[in-house]
């Protein structure tokens, strides 16, 4: 058992685990170490090189979850859009009608394109230290969309004009849909302990859109899963979504919402705390403040938590609300997971 599943199920009664998004990444030691022999991609595909990516951030941190090293978009490279990294992401094309959608390879086969992941995923199960939790994880169909319609989600996003969909989500999500679902099966056969779902995008839409036209997609996908891989939890992230968002998604399989910073976590703990485990929700930016305003505004945020009835806690995942960003000086993330523990521990 470890400490992320325990919370998992909100049934956590010792330390709350913590993980971050982005713990390996660029503003690590190890992974420059890593990028100097391997270019990104290199680094996803060699299983070797994803496990010991991986692993970095365990060993120099002691986070209590480990996260596959990989990214969202490998199957829309499956699906044909080619893809490349400098360092932001590049695909060969994108999805700006529906004869270029209709036009997507659609292989019943293609999840064994993704099977790098699943090697990686069992070296890495290997390697960890049993009481470490080891999360696999998918981008969300609405955020696939956006990075496959226009390529980023900077701006405004829209899935249609004058308050209905013009058809292209829907025609992209029967697209993707089987290996998506085909993608988040492969990574909880091979041991990935929980699926993390990111959905960046999903607050970016109207509401409207959200609820009507995305949550019922992905109803369908996350009940698909669960019949075939019940024992597996899900978390849904969700960025510049709110209370509305959350309320929509009390009936959908997902065990676990992850939040931005914008609500604070006391509130989202004691509003949905008894219908979700509940994951975040430190700003990234803050990891940037002078060393005494940083601990400062860590002690006060741990504070806060530490108020509420300890049962309020048994389902939370410490972490971030988005990903620790490039220049983050290691050292604050280092001292975030000691005072974690010394607070909470
Ligand atoms: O440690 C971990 O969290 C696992 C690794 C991970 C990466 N991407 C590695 C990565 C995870 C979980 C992701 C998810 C991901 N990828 C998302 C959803 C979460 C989010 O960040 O909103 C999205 C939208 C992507 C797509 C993507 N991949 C973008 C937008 C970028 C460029 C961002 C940047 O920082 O330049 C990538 C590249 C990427 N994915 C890097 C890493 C470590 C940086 C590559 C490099 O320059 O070395």
């Amino acid at each position: 058992m470890s400490l992320l599943i325990d919370a998992l199920k909100r049934k956590n009664k010792n330390r709350p685990p913590v993980w971050m998004m982005r713990q390996a990444g660029r503003y690590h030691d190890h992974y420059q170490e890593m990028k100097k022999k391997y270019s990104f991609i290199e680094l996803c595909k060699t299983p070797e090189a994803a496990c010991e990516t991986t692993m970095g951030p365990i060993r120099d941190f002691d986070f209590d979850a480990a996260i596959l090293f990989s990214d969202i978009l490998f199957p829309l490279e499956v699906m044909g859009m080619g893809l490349e990294y400098s360092p932001g992401p590049k695909l060969s094309f994108h999805l700006d009608s529906k004869e270029k959608i209709e036009s997507l390879n659609i292989d019943p086969e293609g999840a064994k394109k993704l099977s790098f992941q699943s090697e990686a995923l069992k070296l890495i199960r290997s390697q960890l230290p049993s009481e470490k939790g080891l999360i696999g994880f998918v981008g969300a169909p609405l955020t696939l969309y956006f990075y496959a319609a226009v390529g980023s989600h900077k701006g405004d996003l829209t899935l249609a004009k004058d308050g209905v969909t013009n058809g292209q989500w829907e025609l992209f999500h029967s697209k993707l849909y089987q290996l998506l679902l085909d993608n988040m099966l492969l990574q909880a056969r091979a041991g990935a302990e929980a699926i993390a779902l990111f959905d960046t995008c999903g607050g970016e839409i109207s509401f409207d859109h959200y609820q009507h036209a995305v949550v019922p997609l992905l109803k369908e996908l996350l009940t698909s899963f669960k019949k075939q891989a019940p024992n597996t939890p899900i978390i849904y992230y969700s960025k510049k979504t709110t209370k509305n968002h959350w309320k929509t998604l009390v009936d959908l399989p997902i065990e676990c919402i992850g939040v931005d910073w914008n609500t604070p976590i006391t509130e989202v703990l004691e509003e949905f705390g008894d219908r979700f485990a509940i994951q975040g929700n430190f700003d990234p930016n803050d990891f940037f403040l002078d060393t005494n305003q940083f601990n400062e505004k860590l002690l006060h945020y741990f504070e806060e938590i530490k108020k509420l009835p300890a049962t309020k806690r048994e389902g939370w995942i410490c972490g971030l609300g988005h990903g620790v960003l490039p220049k983050t000086p290691q050292e604050h993330v280092k001292k975030f997971v000691v005072l974690q523990k010394e607070i909470f521990g």
